[in-house]
């Protein structure tokens, strides 16, 4: 041990205190690391003298750069005819490398035109987890005993890498493109130590960061050499790139994810805020793996936005550290403008899993903004169910956009009531009504009022009694409940849209009423709409009365909202529903579009991309006999 520490050596080595195994672990590897030295040491050693204290930032000495000047930032490629590679240049360049820790990644600054170089011992991997697969396989396979040595120095090999900062373009009027990529290195074998884009390309592999990351793995089965390479492009940007490299035998610690199902979802804005949740975190129906994962501290998943027309983030999209860092919002610790996002689980929605939710407030109206999900995987936390192998580190999933309102504000987003708890989305508001809870307040305590006269009724019909006497064989009262209630939230409380939002199916409400800053519809525009009660006024009087958000567009509860509460209630309760192109229909109901667009509202309703739609099943037009048309006006 002693021997180890004092070479800086085996301590530096990552070595989790839960393992435990601890101790046998790490005496084996330094024994391991004492065989290696002795039989490869004079190179080694000279590499590991030199190695910074800290490498904490680094600049490269050995500078291409006068040779690449003249290049196009594009053209990173290789230059064949440097093959004949001096070796006092290989010498050189061995003496600035740095050496990669299996620990967490440090970000590092890059001139543009110059390369840092990395070398990864193997030996690092081969005492922590060589035990761990030798006897995983022994269990299965005992004919393979005599390989215990090549098991142990062949292994897969994580390279991942962000890009943290870009330079900036010395005239933005001029350079409109991007700050080009950086490039990744990557040399299999130790007798090329110097990978760049002066190497021979047959002993490298060379990729391109994508939107400011990169991920590269193979089986390696000697230490690791790896160049990072900034394009110089000094005559268009200045300033110098920094990134951040991390090596992994258990998998990538930077990754980014372009899934669909990983995806985030705007479920409604209003004017300077915005909701978003994320998928449902579980499926699983179990009490005490969503309590788990309701009670998770801290959040699995932080959330960023950016302002979708600014191209400060363009080439970092992928990037961890380049969202962290330059999203005009980063809803991380000590992250830029954090106190704009608030998060918190929830189980709203249909089938009321576990997801969690984001609030942005202080957005800028009328705006394209752009949201990132990223998490940070702890290893062993949550692992189980969401099938990860336990690796540190941290992901990136795809990018989602959302517009804020605009006009008037007098739409505003409400979450949380406590009777129609399933609604949250923008509703018809005024600023000088009161703040968010206050407006919550008013619609959810008009819905339960509305409530109290169902329920009377409903005590009335037998719905304890067994299957003879009910009034239906597959709907009981549970049923008619929830339907009711689903029904009654999405009619007392309109989902709001701008007025200025001209969509076929939005319906324009209260008309002739002043906007809260006293602004009124022109002649003009007012004579171009029909004069009738549903654009004159709002389907609940009340809130014209006590709220009076002037001119606003409701996107319309769907129908099938009205036809699930017919099905599910006794008919002695004299529920009916409008039918489409019929009387009472037209401003009261809209239908479900068959792509799954947003076009009407229901509890749970969200914006869904229209690259990855949905589609909800249809309900068709039911024809249903009933003389009763349901509309709130007059409950
Ligand atoms: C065991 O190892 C032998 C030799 O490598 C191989 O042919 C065989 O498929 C292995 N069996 C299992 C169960 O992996
Ligand atoms: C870019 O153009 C704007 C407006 O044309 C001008 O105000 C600004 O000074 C220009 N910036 C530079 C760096 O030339
Ligand atoms: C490793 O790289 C191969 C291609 O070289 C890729 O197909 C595979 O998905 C990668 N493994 C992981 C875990 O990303
Ligand atoms: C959650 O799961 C339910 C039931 O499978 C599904 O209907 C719902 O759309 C899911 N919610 C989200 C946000 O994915
Ligand atoms: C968004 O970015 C564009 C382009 O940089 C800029 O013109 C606009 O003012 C920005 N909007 C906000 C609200 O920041
Ligand atoms: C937002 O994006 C949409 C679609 O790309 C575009 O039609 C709209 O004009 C944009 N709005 C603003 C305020 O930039
Ligand atoms: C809203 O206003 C009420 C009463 O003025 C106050 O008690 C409450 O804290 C406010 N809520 C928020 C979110 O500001
Ligand atoms: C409906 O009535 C029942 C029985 O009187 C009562 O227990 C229940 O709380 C009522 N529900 C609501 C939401 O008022
Ligand atoms: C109604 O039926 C559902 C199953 O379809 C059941 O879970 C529920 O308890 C029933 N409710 C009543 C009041 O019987
Ligand atoms: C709308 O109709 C009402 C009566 O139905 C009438 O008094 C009013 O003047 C009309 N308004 C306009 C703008 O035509
Ligand atoms: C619409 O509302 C205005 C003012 O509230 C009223 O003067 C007008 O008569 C209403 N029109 C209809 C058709 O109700």
């Amino acid at each position: 041990m002693n021997i180890c520490q004092s070479r800086g050596y085996c301590c530096a080595m990552h070595l989790s205190p839960l393992q435990s195994r601890l101790a046998a672990s790490v005496v084996a590897s330094c024994l391991l690391l004492l065989l290696y030295l002795s039989l490869f040491s004079p190179h080694f050693a000279v590499a590991i003298e030199l190695e910074p204290p800290s490498p904490a930032i680094f600049d490269d000495d050995f500078d291409f750069s006068p040779n690449l000047a003249a290049r196009s930032p594009f053209d990173v490629s290789y230059e064949p005819d440097f093959l004949g590679f001096d070796r006092s240049i290989i010498g050189r360049a061995a003496d600035g490398l740095l050496k990669l820790e299996n620990t967490n990644p440090t970000p590092m600054d890059l001139d543009e035109g110059s390369t840092t170089r990395f070398w990864f011992p193997l030996s690092i991997l081969a005492g922590r987890e060589s035990e761990d697969r030798l006897e995983l396989r022994s269990e299965h396979n005992q004919s393979t005993g005599q390989d215990v040595a090549k098991r142990q120095s062949s292994r897969t090999i994580y390279i991942s890498a962000n890009t943290c900062k870009q330079p900036t373009a010395i005239d933005p009027n001029k350079t409109t493109m991007e700050p080009p990529q950086l490039t990744l290195f990557v040399s299999k074998s130790a007798e090329y130590q110097a990978p760049g884009p002066l190497a021979d390309m047959s002993t490298q592999h060379m990729l391109e960061f994508n939107e400011g990351a990169v991920n590269f793995n193979f089986t390696a089965t000697e230490d690791v050499y790896i160049g990072v390479h900034a394009p110089n492009v000094a005559d268009q940007f200045e300033g110098k790139y920094n990134f951040e490299l991390a090596v992994a035998g258990d998998g990538y610690y930077f990754t980014w994810n372009d899934q669909d199902d990983a995806d985030l979802i705007w479920v409604d804005s209003d004017s300077q805020g915005a909701l978003l949740i994320t998928h449902n975190l579980t499926t699983d129906g179990n009490p005490a793996t969503q309590e788990k994962i309701m009670s998770m501290d801290p959040f699995p998943y932080v959330l960023f936005a950016h302002n979708k027309t600014d191209k400060g983030l363009d080439g970092l999209k992928h990037s961890w550290c380049g969202l962290k860092l330059n999203a005009m919002i980063a809803g991380v610790a000590g992250g830029r403008d954090a106190a704009k996002v608030r998060t918190s689980m929830t189980k709203r929605g249909q089938g009321n899993f576990p997801k969690q939710q984001f609030f942005f407030n202080g957005l800028s109206s009328d705006t394209n903004y752009t949201a990132f999900l990223a998490r940070e995987r702890r290893p062993g936390l949550g692992k189980r169910q969401e099938g990860e192998d336990g690796v540190g580190g941290v992901e990136v999933f795809k990018a989602v956009d959302f517009t804020t309102k605009s006009d008037h504000g007098n739409c505003a987003l409400i979450t949380d009531l406590t009777f129609c708890n399933e609604v949250a989305y923008s509703v018809p508001s005024n600023p000088s009504f009161g703040n968010s809870t206050q407006l919550a307040r008013f619609y959810d305590d008009y819905a339960a009022e509305r409530y109290v006269n169902f329920n009377l009724t409903l005590q009335q019909i037998q719905c304890e009694a067994g299957p003879t006497q009910r009034y239906s064989l597959v709907r009981n009262c549970t049923h008619c409940v929830d339907a009711y209630r689903k029904w009654l939230c999405s009619v007392t409380i309109p989902r709001c849209e701008d007025f200025g939002n001209n969509a076929a199916y939005l319906q324009a409400r209260a008309i002739s009423q002043p906007f809260p800053d006293g602004d009124r519809l022109t002649e003009g525009e007012l004579l171009r709409m029909p004069n009738v009660t549903r654009f004159n006024s709002s389907r609940v009087p009340r809130i014209d009365e006590e709220i009076r958000p002037g001119p606003y567009k409701e996107l319309l509860p769907c129908d099938d909202l009205c036809y699930d509460l017919v099905r599910s209630c006794p008919a002695s309760m004299g529920f009916g529903c409008p039918q489409p192109g019929g009387v009472g229909f037209e401003g009261n109901y809209a239908q479900r579009s068959k792509n799954g667009e947003l076009v009407c509202n229901f509890q749970g309703s969200a914006h869904v991309p229209s690259s990855s739609v949905k589609v909800m099943s249809s309900w068709g037009v039911m024809v249903l006999g009933f003389g009763v048309v349901v509309v709130v006006l007059g409950i």
